[in-house]
């Protein structure tokens, strides 16, 4: 068996609220394999962008390990770390007006990732012109700067300069979702082409589960700081197993599991409304589930894997497939 591009291994990052900790991420194991696109779902503070942040060398963490390529990635950055890191992994923001400087032009921000790999002058311009080209902008676009473009242009640039140091793992998170919707099958197809054309690894963000379901072969479901599904994407909006992922679904679906998606965000209710704390016991989704029994709140449970379905991590799954086999 290959060994997997990225490899996470209990990996926490808690935050210090007033007295206590808050677990935005907690303990999570995971693999991606190269050139796989793994989805990451989950309701809004289960910890999808602290992960992601986590891997990209973003946001440090509180303990776990962090393999790249299997080099064990240190706790915190210097100089010629990120370096390194601009070759394995990149990020593509939600908010690419953010992620650009708005004092350089479009052609700088571009070639700005190439000169920390010493690629500069000539070298570094014609490069920036060629993916200028390749995520569907005219040449007259790099002399303009970040506000002389539409939100729509600004994500090309984005995603250019995520791939421009041709990196082994680009993690998207929410890339479309402050986009209009005209020009949001746009940016997904232009990712998946060049996801495809550079064979590059995918950790995909997003509260959109169409665009998950269409683009993921594997996804992941987070909830409260722990992946609670994953496995297979036909598996995981086909036969969900964990009672999250059945719910979080459920708010999505139109009716039928099989059928159309809807393009919305959870319902009010469904929001958790507490972050988890570094101290809380049993499993986190026991206020909210309806299978929830004494046990649950005691012991945590632990991702359970399944020759033919997902990963979840549920007491009852045996429960689970009974009720689902009389249905
Ligand atoms: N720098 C920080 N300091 C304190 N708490 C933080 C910090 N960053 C994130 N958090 C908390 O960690 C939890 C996870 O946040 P995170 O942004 O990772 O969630 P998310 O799943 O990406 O949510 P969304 O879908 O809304 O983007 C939240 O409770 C958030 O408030
Ligand atoms: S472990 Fe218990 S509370 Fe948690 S999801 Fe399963 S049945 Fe529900
Ligand atoms: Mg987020």
């Amino acid at each position: 068996m290959t060994a997997p591009l990225v490899d996470i291994r209990q990996l926490r990052c808690h935050f210090k609220s007033g007295a206590n900790l808050l677990a935005a991420v907690d303990g999570i194991n995971l693999q991606i394999t190269a050139g796989e696109v793994l989805g990451l779902v989950g309701e809004s503070g289960s910890g999808k962008s602290t992960l992601g942040r986590m891997i990209a060398g973003l946001q440090s963490r509180s303990a776990g390990k962090i393999y790249i390529d299997g080099k064990d990635m240190p706790h915190s950055y210097r100089r010629h770390d990120y370096r390194e890191m601009a070759t394995q992994v990149q990020m593509v923001f939600q908010d690419s007006y953010a992620s650009l400087n708005p004092r350089m032009t479009i052609l700088a921000s571009l070639q700005e990732p190439l000169w920390s790999l010493g690629i500069h002058g000539q070298a570094a311009r014609d490069k920036a012109a060629y993916w200028l080209d390749r995520v569907g902008l005219p040449q007259s676009a790099g002399e303009r700067y970040p506000h002389e473009l539409s939100g729509g242009q600004r994500q090309r640039i984005g995603i250019a300069r995520a791939f421009i140091t041709e990196p082994k793992l680009v993690i998207c998170d929410e890339p479309v979702s402050a986009l209009d919707v005209s020009v949001q099958a746009q940016i997904i197809n232009l990712l998946q082409e060049l996801q495809r054309e550079h064979n590059t690894a995918m950790l995909f963000i997003a509260h959109d589960l169409a665009v998950v379901r269409f683009l993921a072969t594997r996804t992941a479901v987070m909830y409260l700081g722990e992946i609670v599904e994953i496995g297979p994407t036909a598996a995981v909006f086909e036969a969900p197993r964990h009672p999250y992922t059945v719910r979080l679904l459920a708010a999505h679906l139109d009716g039928n599991p099989k059928g159309r998606i809807l393009n919305k965000s959870l319902p009010a209710q469904t929001i958790a409304n507490r972050a988890p704390l570094a101290t809380d016991r049993g499993c986190r989704f026991a206020p909210r589930c309806h299978m929830a029994e004494l046990a649950c709140c005691d012991t945590p449970p632990w991702l359970q894997p399944s020759r033919v379905r997902t990963e979840a991590a549920c007491h009852r799954l045996v429960d689970i497939e009974i009720l689902r086999s009389r249905a």
